[in-house]
């Protein structure tokens, strides 16, 4: 079935999944109707992925099989309450927002099926990470299309919406911690000789490489490290430097914080 699906909200996010869903060919352009209250970013979106945009939420909600509310989870309510009396009993709600619960979601759409997702946003490339969560009223059915919409874009996973909030820090604002150190692993290569462009390449392939080692080899990350690791030699000098700063330490330090702020924009 060719799904005709809305998007309330043209931001980053909404960007990524839409080019995603048109270059995986799960739904043609004109089939993806969206609407903003920024003119400028439903323009853009219209100009790069040939969407169809409409004026309004309402409209959006009106047209749609499959309605992505993909606005900030601060004005998440109002979109809601301004929408609510355009559903039908056939539609299906996906909600990307941090920190807003399916509790929350369901009090403005009633006994609507609802999902909630933690997409990120390497949707764009088809390398995003996803996870896919069932509100009360969905069904198996209605989670395994989701779940298909995002493994076109990448990986998507069932999960409990009780994790959410550790999966938000990790995979949803993630991409932004392996940007910093891709970003400081190129600018110490600048530092000390290499030119900017290699020295992206050289940081940005490494990471590319090391994730995908580690999700396909089946070799544990410890082992891995210790396959790189001569005893004695250059990687041993970098994996005592990262013991004595305690870098793990900092990882986690960020990933409670960031879980932490997630789980306090729901309330
Ligand atoms: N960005 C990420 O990496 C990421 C990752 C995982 C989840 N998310 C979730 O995805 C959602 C969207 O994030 P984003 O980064 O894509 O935000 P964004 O780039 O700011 O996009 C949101 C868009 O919604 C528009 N908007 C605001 N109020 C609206 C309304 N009442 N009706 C229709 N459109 C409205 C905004 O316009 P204005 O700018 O004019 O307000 C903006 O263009 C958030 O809930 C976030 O938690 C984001």
């Amino acid at each position: 079935m060719d799904y005709k699906i809305g998007f309330i909200g043209a931001g980053k996010m909404a960007t990524a999944i839409i080019k995603g869903i048109i270059d995986s060919g799960f739904c043609k352009s004109e089939n993806i109707f969206v609407s903003d209250v920024s003119e400028a970013a439903l323009e853009k979106m219209e100009k790069d992925l040939k969407i169809s945009p409409l004026a309004t939420n309402n409209e959006v909600v009106k047209a749609a099989d499959i309605v992505f509310c993909a606005v900030k989870p601060f004005v998440l309510k109002d979109v809601l309450n301004g929408v609510k009396g355009d559903f039908n009993d056939k539609q299906l709600l996906v909600s990307i927002a941090a920190g807003v619960s399916i509790k929350t979601i369901e009090e403005f759409t009633g006994k609507m099926p609802v999902i909630r997702v933690m997409p990120n946003t390497p949707a764009f490339v088809k390398a995003g990470m996803s996870a896919v969560c069932r509100g009360t009223f969905a069904t198996e059915k209605h989670s395994d299309l989701i779940c298909k919409i995002f493994n076109s874009l990448g990986i998507a996973v069932k999960e409990d919406e009780k994790n959410i909030d550790v999966i938000t820090a990790v995979s949803g604002s993630g991409p932004a911690y392996f940007y910093y150190f891709i970003n400081e692993f190129a600018k110490a290569g600048v530092k000390y000789g290499l030119k900017k462009e290699t020295a992206l390449v050289l940081a940005a392939q490494t990471a590319l490489g090391s994730a995908k080692m580690a999700l396909e080899t089946g070799v544990s990350l410890e082992q891995l490290i210790i396959n790189v690791t001569t005893p004695g030699g250059c990687t041993e000098v970098g994996n005592n430097i990262l013991a004595e700063c305690k870098a793990d330490e900092i990882i986690d330090k960020v990933v409670k914080g960031t879980m932490e702020k997630a789980a306090a924009l729901g309330k």
